[in-house]
């Protein structure tokens, strides 16, 4: 806690020492739904906040945090769900810089964004807003955000601090997660933009994390993010999020939002009074917020503005680099100019192109995908059908319209995906199928014999093996913003090469998903039973087959990798390779690179993605590509050892184009650190002959006691604690003697 000098030396320090209790009670909880307290007469005027994270939602009239009331119109760019399927953290830097651009010219301070909570469950009504299933993607490109967003002199909220991986109960459940999941899966993604990135404010989650609620978890808000990872900036509640204003301080929660009108800070003010709040966790929480408010005013300027059409040209681009071509036989696809084509489905003129809730943005434009389409086609080559309605209540002709529209067409684009009403923040999905109306008209439409493409607008994975294998193409456009129906046009049409991969798997069956036994939790509680293996990590270890793998994705050309080496350099994993673009139009290639411990003393998934890079080739040409890991990356949770641990060994370095399209494997020992727990005589007869320096001693031991090595008995052995193993030696090993070749082994070992 710092004390008077160092006060005096920090401005805001200095202002909150000149605050009576009432002004610093009423500076820790918000001044109005999207605005900090107005202490404008003590030096400190308040800033706006407001959301994310695709988009500015300013509202400057009231304030809701559900997207009931609309915000002012700003460029809505392609939610998490797509921009993760870029796989480009240069993008997202940009959609970050231009919203912060925006931010600026709205005077706002802090977007509230980005959420980095992992796609545990497809069933997620606020996946839309997450990047991935993967905390290592969801890590680099959440990171990107924040860097573009800070780089403009924004502030960013990293959300939702911890485990808000559902909507059911949100606001009051409990998710049980062990302590080794916590760290590799659902905190991994907060860590590392702490660390990298430095947001200004993390918001904290809803939800409660093994019974305590993250707005009074002191071991989250401070143990974790404070004491372990060093965070110095602030942390602000969840819309309604505090239960105990006092608790929240105490577990380090700086600023409530939104405002109680005064409620909170009386009982801030009384439990100081009463000596349960000390004076400096008050001052502490004030200084954070006074911090948080001198920088946002000190980036104020009243002349900040922004070019919209320039944002809504890389609204577009983003969205055709989202793009994720799933299938696309004997080239159905790109479509020739003069081709005769149906478009079929409402979604195609009335776009989904983005999720409901508090990130609902008003756009500056929209494109719809049928105007896009047809302004590039004869208009006698194209007829629309809208085929369904998206309130998917079965109205008698639109089918038989587009099997009409279908049947006269060399190609129909059926445009299916899920209405706004199947996803949102607030709630979650039952199931993981198309609207019935969609897959009975889909099924019509196969009947016609005519070639069809599936274009899918769907915040999160959605069920497509029931048909797949009966069309000829299928695009995921995930949702893509307001730009989504010129970007959709650019790669039917070959403008754009499609270059997206798939950062959430898609399941053949919900019945295969990780969490479909536990989700969505009963009596306020959900467990994560599944560990850290959630996502491809599930499917690969239980060899479960899906439609389309993690990082999947297609292109209108070819690559081919060769020449692939992995070493350790240092402290890194240097990955190298040579990737030649083998077709004949320029394409862009999403190299990833998976390890694996195949003998490993701990339970892992297969292979886990450790690094990756998306990279431009031209066509014909052959460009080197080398990823760099930090041995870091490696590390494993100990739950035992309450830290992170590498465990040494041979790691199999998969270098792929997905994470079950593996183009070369390569082993490489690499050396482990701090990861032999200490011997002792409670560690098992397995342990000790586990141990380089007392292996040979245990061996010989158990060899003359007639135990032949492998045999049942031996194996049996293993399991023992030595303590109770040594009576079985007939003296040949004694408690004592065992302690002192403990305390040599460790020495030896551990330093
Ligand atoms: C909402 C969301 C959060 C949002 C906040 C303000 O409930 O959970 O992401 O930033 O409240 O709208």
């Amino acid at each position: 806690m710092p004390d008077d000098r160092t006060r005096t030396a920090n401005p805001a320090a200095a202002l909150v020492a000149s605050l009576t209790a009432e002004q610093k009670a009423a500076l820790t909880t918000g001044g109005s739904f999207w605005r900090t307290a107005d202490l404008s007469e003590a030096g400190i005027p308040s800033i706006m906040v407001s959301d994310g994270p695709h988009g500015l939602r300013k509202q400057n009239v009231g304030g809701d945090h559900l997207g009931v009331l609309e915000g002012s119109p700003a460029t809505c760019f392609p939610p998490a769900t797509a921009m993760a399927s870029t796989w480009d953290p240069r993008l997202v830097a940009q959609v970050g810089g231009a919203i912060a651009r925006e931010a600026k010219a709205a005077q706002v301070s802090v977007v509230l964004g980005p959420g980095v909570n992992i796609k545990r469950s497809v069933r997620c009504g606020r996946n839309f807003e997450y990047f991935s299933e993967d905390p290592l993607l969801s890590a680099h490109l959440g990171a990107a955000w924040v860097r573009g967003v800070q780089a403009e002199g924004i502030g960013a909220s990293l959300k939702h601090f911890a485990a808000n991986n559902q909507e059911t109960e949100r606001l009051r459940i409990s998710a049980e997660i062990d302590e080794r999941t916590l760290h590799e899966t659902y905190l991994k993604a907060f860590r590392h933009i702490v660390a990298t990135e430095k947001p200004r404010t993390v918001m904290c989650a809803y939800n409660a994390i093994n019974g305590v609620f993250a707005a009074e978890n002191r071991w989250l808000l401070t143990e974790v993010l404070r004491e372990h990872w060093g965070f110095e900036g602030l942390v602000v509640s969840d819309w309604g999020a505090v239960h105990d204003r006092v608790e929240a301080i105490h577990a380090g929660l700086d600023l409530e939002m939104p405002s109680t009108s005064g409620r909170t800070a009386a009982e801030v003010v009384a439990s100081l009074a009463a000596g349960v709040l000390s004076p400096d966790e008050l001052d502490t929480a004030a200084e954070r917020v006074v911090n948080l408010v001198l920088r946002g005013i000190a980036e104020l300027d009243d002349e900040a503005t922004y070019d919209p059409a320039l944002h809504h040209e890389l609204a577009r681009d983003v969205a055709a680099a989202a793009i994720v071509l799933l299938k696309n036989d004997a080239d159905v696809l790109p479509l020739a100019p003069t081709a005769r084509i149906a478009v079929i489905g409402e979604l195609a003129r009335t776009p989904r192109f983005q999720g409901s809730g508090s990130s609902l943005i008003v756009p500056t434009q929209l494109d719809d995908a049928l105007s896009s389409i047809t302004g590039r086609i004869a208009p006698d080559a194209v007829r629309f059908a809208p085929g369904y309605r998206l309130d998917n209540v079965d109205e008698a002709g639109l089918a038989a319209d587009a099997v009409a529209a279908a049947s006269g067409a060399e190609v129909a684009l059926v445009f299916l995906g899920l209405p706004p009403q199947d996803e949102s923040e607030g709630y979650d999905r039952e199931h993981i199928e198309l609207p019935a109306v969609q897959v009975e008209l889909l099924e019509q439409l196969i009947e016609t014999g005519t070639r069809l493409v599936v274009v899918l607008s769907n915040g999160s994975a959605v069920r497509v093996s029931g048909w797949v294998d009966r069309v000829d193409g299928l695009i995921e456009g995930w949702l893509l913003g307001q730009g989504g129906g010129e970007a959709i046009a650019r790669v039917l049409f070959g403008e754009a090469n499609p270059s997206g991969r798939l950062a959430e798997t898609i399941p053949m069956r919900i019945q295969d998903t990780p969490d479909y036994l536990d989700f969505p939790g009963d009596e306020l509680t959900v467990k994560y039973s599944e560990g850290v293996f959630v996502g491809y990590r599930w499917y690969d270890a239980r060899e479960i087959g899906v439609s389309f793998p993690f990082g999947f994705g297609l292109s209108y050309t070819a690559f081919e990798y060769s020449d692939a080496s992995a070493e350790v350099q240092g402290d890194v994993l240097q990955v190298r390779l040579q990737l030649t673009n083998t077709g004949a139009s320029d394409g862009a290639e999403t190299v990833q690179v998976y390890t694996g411990l195949r003998e490993s003393a701990i339970r892992r998934p297969l292979r886990e993605l450790r690094g990756f890079a998306k990279v431009h080739v031209a066509a014909g040409e052959t460009v080197p590509v080398t990823i760099d890991i930090p041995l870091s990356e490696l590390d494993h949770y100990s739950a035992a050892e309450h830290g992170w641990r590498r465990e040494g060994g041979s790691y199999t370095v998969s270098v792929g184009s997905s994470s079950r399209d593996i183009h070369a494997e390569i082993e490489v020992d690499i050396a482990g650190v701090g990861d032999r727990a200490p011997l002792t005589i409670d560690s098992t007869v397995g342990e000790w002959l586990a141990h380089p320096s007392v292996s040979d001693l245990v061996r010989g031991t158990i060899e003359k006691l007639g135990f032949e090595p492998d045999s049942y008995r031996f194996r049996m052995a293993q399991q023992m604690p030595m303590r109770g193993a040594v009576a079985f030696t007939e003296g040949q090993l004694t408690l004592e003697g065992l302690v002192q070749l403990a305390a040599d082994a460790n020495r030896s070992t551990l330093g």
